[in-house]
């Protein structure tokens, strides 16, 4: 898998990968999520490739305090072979290069059966509660 920076054209490739990864939500629009990660100066989307193909995705960026990872996946069909690793150390990089100290990450309730895999990477329980608010 090479990993590379996401450009406009692969926003319908990744939208779909994350709809069949199960990380969309009727409320959250993928692309609108994709261009603005693309658009802004503290974040990007690294995408991982095979033979042209996205495979795997992650979403970074960094607020001037801490960084943060979303959107992290990988094809179903190439799970289990270290890609979701390779992907989360290419966005640790990225952060470190970006002068963030700290990354953090936030996991749907429903889905913490990842939080293993997080485990295995040094990631700890945070003993935070999230609060959220729409803006518009
Ligand atoms: C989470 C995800 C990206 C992991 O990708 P992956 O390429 O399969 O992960 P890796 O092969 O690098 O796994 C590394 C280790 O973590 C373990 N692991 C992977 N997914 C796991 C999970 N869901 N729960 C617990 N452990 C997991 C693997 O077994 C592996 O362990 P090993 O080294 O002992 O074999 C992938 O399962 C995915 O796309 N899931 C759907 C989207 C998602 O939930 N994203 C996270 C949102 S917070």
């Amino acid at each position: 898998m090479q990993i590379s920076g996401l450009i406009p054209a692969h926003c319908d490739d990744a939208a779909a990968l994350w709809h069949r990864a199960g990380l969309t939500r009727p409320w959250n629009s993928p692309e609108g999520d994709f261009r603005r990660a693309l658009d802004g100066e503290t974040s990007t989307i690294l995408g991982g490739f095979d033979d042209g193909c996205l495979i795997g995705t992650v979403m970074v960026g960094h607020d001037g305090h801490r960084g943060w990872v979303y959107y992290l996946a990988v094809d179903e069909a190439r799970r289990g072979q270290g890609l979701g690793v390779q992907l989360m150390a290419a966005a640790e990089d990225w952060l470190r290069e970006q002068g963030a100290v700290k990354v953090q990450l936030m996991v749907r309730s429903t889905n913490e059966a990842v939080v293993g895999f997080y485990d295995r990477l040094g990631y700890e329980d945070a003993d935070v509660t999230v609060r959220a608010k729409w803006l518009v």
